[in-house]
């Protein structure tokens, strides 16, 4: 028996501190959550996704009255990234939240199921994706999807099966 120790790491920046280019795939993000259609939780959430080829792809959350019908944020952008791409990696996406008429003040983290499409897009094209997450009074940065999703399931998993 062994203990394996699983270690992650996040950049913090305050808000003067985040360099420009990121900053500017916020400011993206930020305006996205203004598009949300989010009227049951009333938390809209905007992602930015900064692909290889310099496009910038927005996505937020798409509520259904059925609620687990709905989508997040990143979802929606990584898919309609990889929809309208289908060759061109993801190089970044910064996601922020606004709710109560104001953006909020911690950084907003992905779901489980958005890391898991965030790891998958990140696997697909090989390159690691530089995740931003955006609050007003910090902000984080993380290298790639892996250290948000350690231990993730993948296609390698799927090879494994015997049959
Ligand atoms: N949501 C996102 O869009 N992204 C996240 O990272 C967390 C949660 C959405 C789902 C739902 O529409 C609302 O926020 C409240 O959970």
């Amino acid at each position: 028996m062994k203990k394996i120790q699983l270690v992650t790491s996040v950049v913090e920046y305050l808000p003067k501190e985040l360099p420009l280019e990121l900053a500017e795939l916020v400011e993206k993000a930020k305006s996205a959550t203004q598009k949300a259609y989010a009227p049951y939780s009333k938390f809209n959430v905007g992602a930015a996704v900064l692909l290889k080829n310099n496009e910038v792809v927005l996505g937020n959350n798409q509520e259904n009255a059925a609620y687990p019908s709905g989508t997040c944020a990143e979802r929606t952008a990584i898919f309609y990234a990889n929809a309208k791409y289908p060759d061109v990696p993801v190089d970044k996406i910064a996601i922020a939240s606004f709710t109560n008429d104001d953006f909020t003040d911690d950084p907003i983290t992905p779901c489980g199921s958005c890391r898991q499409v965030l790891c998958e897009t990140e696997v697909r094209f090989g390159t690691p994706i530089t995740v931003v997450l955006y609050g007003k009074k910090k902000t984080y940065v993380v290298e790639n999807v892996s250290s948000l999703m350690p231990l993730s399931f993948g296609k390698d998993n799927l090879l494994k099966v015997s049959t």
